[in-house]
């Protein structure tokens, strides 16, 4: 199977890195499609653990070819910072990781202005990460500021583009935040520097990805976010700002839809989120606590708890319908060991109405009232099960519960962080 993709089912953090990771086991290339450094992908391998905010998660196997694709919006200090650690751990990057012409690049008036607009939306805030990312799309869309990967190939060009963007952002942060303006020269010889250093990795990743499918060889397509945080399809506003889908993984990368084999989503057995924004089966008792304690629920990017809540499968149904997912990989099954009881939403009541599809109508979801299944708990370890057949029967039975009501089969189960803590089904 020349590409798979693998994306998020949920609101993010559902262990994608993980997923990527041992897939990277049978693929030669992998490619991130949208997202920045609001991204924390860990990857935990043997007593190293790493997260990722920029670089794919595949980067942590030698000679594997690692791509940062068009529809990512590229922070360059993190990046630079995310390359010296993996060198100073002994992960060699030279000659494998390349980063598309096409990106746009993130720069630290996008920064500011993420936390200006989050502090003037008050009670409406989003939560958002603070990397900059809904500034930097915005740019490139509106497409008078964005700066990208390859205006750094040329030093005048980047001096001339960047002090003129810079004079038109100060106008807006004085106009609109009466914010003091920020100083040109520093960031302009900042970007310059690190033009120097990303110059090496800079190619047509497009043409580079679609060469090696050519070959025969297979692309390994990693998702950030999740799809309810897509700009189209999630829980809008209370979203990031690109395509976090199955679509993203086309337009984010350049390769076409019908290169596309496998999509995989990636699924907690329960369900979290971070930041603002409505979810129906979030726990705000003993039982939501007990889950982010056990699964040390705390954001990988900014360190912020994780609002927990049940698995949710009408979630999973619009997860599967809008990426047209081929399966499942179900992640963190072991936090739910010690639970003597353990509850699947299976659709909603609305105002005397059940609903089985997750409504996309804030003022509908508000008014959600989620209807469970409860099934029986194990309460057995099972971070050491590597076979389906091993796992604890109520176990199984969950598993078989996800599938069924998610309508889509299962091809892995995770059952830790490590990479080996993997049940392939
Ligand atoms: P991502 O953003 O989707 O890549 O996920 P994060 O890295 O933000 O969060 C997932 C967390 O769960 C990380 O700390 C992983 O090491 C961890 N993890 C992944 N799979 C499993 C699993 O099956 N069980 C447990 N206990 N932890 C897992
Ligand atoms: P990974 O790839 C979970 C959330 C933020 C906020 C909203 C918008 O690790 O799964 P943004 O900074 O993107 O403008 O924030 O999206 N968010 C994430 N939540 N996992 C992520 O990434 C996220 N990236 C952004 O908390 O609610
Ligand atoms: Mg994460």
């Amino acid at each position: 199977m020349p590409t798979k993709v693998v994306l998020g089912a949920q609101w993010g953090d559902e262990g994608k890195a993980k997923v990527v990771d041992y897939l990277t086991l049978d693929a030669d290339l992998v490619v991130r499609y949208q997202g920045g450094a609001n991204a924390g992908h860990t990857v935990k391998v043997g007593d190293t653990t790493f997260v990722f905010h920029m670089i794919p998660s595949g980067i942590m196997h030698p000679g594997k070819v690692c791509v940062v694709g068009n529809g990512v919006v590229v922070d360059p200090e993190a990046l630079l910072q995310e390359a010296d650690e993996l060198q100073t751990k002994g992960f060699s990057i030279a000659g494998r990781l390349f980063i598309s012409h096409n990106a746009h690049l993130v720069m630290p008036y996008h920064k500011l202005l993420d936390k200006l607009a989050e502090e003037g939306r008050g009670s409406d805030k989003i939560g958002t990460t603070g990397r900059g990312i809904g500034p930097c799309y915005r740019d490139k869309v509106e497409r008078g500021q964005g700066v990208r990967v390859v205006d750094m190939l040329d030093a005048d060009c980047l001096r001339r583009k960047l002090q003129a963007v810079i004079t038109a952002k100060n106008e807006i942060l004085r106009r609109l935040y009466d914010h003091a303006p920020l100083e040109a020269a520093p960031i302009i010889d900042a970007y310059l520097g690190h033009a120097q250093q990303l110059r090496p990795y800079i190619a047509d990743t497009s043409l580079l990805l679609n060469e090696a499918l050519d070959q025969g060889k297979t692309v390994l397509c990693e998702g950030a976010q999740g799809t309810l945080l897509d700009i189209d399809h999630g829980t809008y506003p209370f979203v990031t700002s690109s395509n976090t889908t199955a679509g993203g993984a086309c337009t984010g990368t350049g390769i076409g839809p019908t290169r596309m084999d496998q999509i995989i989503g990636v699924t907690k057995a329960y369900t979290t989120r971070v930041g603002n924004g409505p979810f129906p089966t979030e726990l705000l008792d003993q039982t939501g606590e007990r889950i982010r304690e056990v699964g040390h629920e705390y954001g990988a990017t900014t360190g912020r708890s994780r609002r927990c809540g049940w698995f949710d499968a009408p979630i999973l149904r619009l997860s599967a319908r809008i990426n047209g997912l081929t399966s499942l990989a179900l992640t963190r099954l072991d936090v739910l060991d010690t639970f003597p009881a353990l509850k699947l939403c299976t659709g909603y009541q609305l105002e005397g109405r059940v609903l089985s599809e997750f409504p996309l109508d804030p003022r509908d979801l508000e008014k959600c009232a989620p209807i469970y299944e409860e099934v029986a708990g194990w309460n057995t370890p099972t971070t050491g099960v590597r076979r389906f057949g091993d796992l604890p029967v109520a176990a199984r039975h969950y598993v078989e519960r996800v599938t069924q009501l998610s309508r889509t089969p299962i091809s892995l189960i995770s059952v830790g962080p490590e990479r080996d803590s993997t049940i392939q089904v």
